[in-house]
C-alpha cells in the first residue's frame, strides 16, 4: 500500500543543501512512499494568544500534515540545534494538545550541513521534541550528511553516488519503519 509522507525542510534558503537532499531522496525513494514537501516559510510565529482564532497559515499547515501518514524532517543545524523556523513549525503543529498533528505519525530525520559534524545537534534536538509529541522516530539508519558543499555540482545536482545510495537505502528503511509503526 502506498503511504503519504509530509517532507518538512528546515531551511528557507533558495540554494539550500537540505532542500536539494530532500529532492534527491524523493527522486530515489521507494514507490511505496508518496512524498510531498509541506512548506513552512509562511507560517505565522507561534503565539498562544492566537489559538482561539488561529491564522490561516497555521490551520492550512495542520490540515496538510494531518492528512499524511508519516513525516520526514530534513534539517540544517543552527547553533547546534534546529533552525527557529523548523521549531516554529513543530510548535504550530503541536497545538492544541488534543489536536497535535504529529501524534503517532512515523517519522525520520536527515540532517545536512556543509560542516564536518553532520548537524548531529539539530538531528537530536529534533528527536527530543518528537519524544514529547508521541512521534515514533526511526532510530536507524541515522543520516548525518556532512561536507554538503562537496556533494553537488554548480547546477545543484548531486554528484556523489554514495550519498545517493545512502538516501535510497534510507527511503527503503523508512518505508519499512512506517509499516511497522502503523501496525504496532
Ligand atoms: C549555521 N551553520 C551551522 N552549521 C553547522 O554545522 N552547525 C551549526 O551549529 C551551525 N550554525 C549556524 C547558525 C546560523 C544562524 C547559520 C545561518 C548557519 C551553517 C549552516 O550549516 C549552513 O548555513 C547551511 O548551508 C544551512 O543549510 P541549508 O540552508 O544549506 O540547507
Amino acid at each position: 500500500m502506498s503511504r503519504t509522507v509530509a517532507v518538512i525542510v528546515g531551511s528557507l534558503r533558495k540554494d539550500s543543501f537540505n532542500r536539494r537532499i530532500a529532492h534527491e531522496l524523493i527522486a530515489v525513494g521507494p514507490d511505496a512512499l508518496a512524498f510531498e514537501i509541506v512548506e513552512i516559510r509562511d507560517l505565522a510565529l507561534f503565539d498562544q494568544d492566537l489559538e482561539p482564532t488561529p491564522p490561516a497559515s497555521w490551520t492550512d499547515f495542520r490540515t496538510k500534515v494531518r492528512a499524511k501518514d508519516a513525516v520526514l524532517f530534513v534539517t540544517p543545524e543552527y547553533n547546534r540545534s534546529m533552525p527557529g523556523v523548523l521549531k516554529n513549525a513543530i510548535d504550530v503543529g503541536s497545538r492544541p494538545p488534543k489536536e497535535n498533528v504529529w501524534n503517532g505519525k512515523p517519522a525520520a530525520v536527515i540532517s545536512v550541513t556543509p560542516g564536518p559534524t553532520g548537524a548531529f545537534g539539530a538531528n537530536h534536538h529534533l528527536r527530543q521534541s518528537m519524544v514529547s509529541l508521541s512521534v515514533p522516530v526511526m532510530p536507524t539508519p541515522e543520516a548525518y550528511i556532512g561536507n554538503a558543499g562537496k556533494l553537488f555540482d554548480e547546477s545543484g545536482a548531486l554528484t556523489d553516488d554514495r550519498t545517493r545510495e545512502q538516501l535510497r537505502k534510507f527511503g527503503q528503511a523508512f518505508a519499512a519503519w512506517i509499516e511497522k509503526s502503523l501496525r504496532d
